[in-house]
């Protein structure tokens, strides 16, 4: 299977409110969510899909109703008014990476597998981990450590990769792990998803590109337009949330002049909605997955 959808239902109850509304859905990967939200809409409905990945485009729905954009959804705003769309009535994001790009060893994303450092979802761009682990200064990849991968220890990890590049180059997922062959045992999944977590962030800009869509959806959803965002780590769902309460990602959020607090959304639901038992148990990607909802106001 291409992708096993997380929250698929909640997310579409949520998204789709008018059948005969044009709807976006910025993470195509294997369609499952795009499927259910065409299955909302009436003939009059209407839903254009962004993947940056070529993989997804094989996975396109044959249906007049949907457009298929192989573009990064930070071209969102652009991309719609190229279609001749100006206002959409929902937008949903599933963030992150496919199953099928963890599962396809070749792309470098998992730690299970050994293969080319790369990391890139889209394949056509420049930027790979090979190039950021090879190339980058010790103090660049230091804060990629700290602040993508949450690392304490990022000082030490990025002073062990340079000294040991300058005599070989690291080439391989099993390269860059054996660097760290000293970590024990019980320690090294969660240490090794947090580096690769790190690097994928870097390649793929994931956090800058966010906050690009995040801004876009704004503007292009209709007032009373819903912008549904599923994220699998905190560094994301930390933007989403503060976007969505004051339509910023840092700083003290404006005031009107009453003294009140600026807001861009209303939130459906003030905490973060999350799978339950039995979807975590079927799916355990959707173990990591916060859903938040803002309504345009
Ligand atoms: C978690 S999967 C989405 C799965 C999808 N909801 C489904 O039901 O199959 C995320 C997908 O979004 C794509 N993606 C991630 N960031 C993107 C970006 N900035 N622009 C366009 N596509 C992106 C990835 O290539 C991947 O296919």
């Amino acid at each position: 299977m291409y992708h096993n959808p997380v929250l698929l239902k909640q997310s579409v109850d949520a998204l789709v409110t008018n059948p005969d509304g044009i709807y976006v859905d910025c993470t195509f990967g294997g369609g499952g969510h795009s499927r259910e939200i065409l299955s909302r809409l009436s003939d009059k409905g209407k839903l254009f899909s962004f993947d940056q990945d070529l993989d997804a485009l094989k996975n396109t729905i044959d249906d007049p109703r949907f457009t298929l954009v192989n573009q990064n959804f930070r071209f969102l705003e652009n991309s719609m008014l190229a279609y001749g769309v100006s206002h959409v009535d929902g937008i949903l994001a599933d963030l992150g990476v496919s199953s099928h790009q963890f599962d396809e060893a070749e792309r470098g994303f998992s730690t299970r597998s050994n293969a080319p450092l790369d990391m890139r979802m889209n394949v056509m761009q420049d930027l790979d981990a090979k190039k950021i682990i090879n190339d980058y200064e010790e103090e660049d990849l230091a804060d990629i450590f700290y602040h993508y991968g949450e690392l304490r220890e990022a000082r030490k990890l990025a002073r062990e990769i340079v000294h040991h590049r300058k005599s070989k180059k690291i080439e391989t997922t099993e390269d860059l792990k054996n660097l760290f062959n000293y970590i024990p045992a019980f320690k090294q999944n969660k240490f090794f998803a947090q580096v690769f977590q790190a690097i994928r962030i870097e390649v793929n800009q994931e956090l800058e590109v966010l906050k690009e869509m995040l801004v876009q959806s704004y503007k292009i959803l209709k007032v009373e337009g819903r912008l549904v965002v599923i994220s699998y780590h905190s560094l994301e769902d930390r933007l989403v949330k503060r976007f969505l309460k004051n339509g910023m990602f840092e700083g003290e959020p404006q005031r009107d002049i009453y003294g009140n607090y600026a807001k861009a959304f209303e939130l459906l639901q003030t905490k973060a909605i999350i799978p339950d038992d039995k979807e975590i148990e079927e799916n355990s990607r959707a173990r990591s997955a916060k859903m938040r909802i803002g309504i345009k106001l």
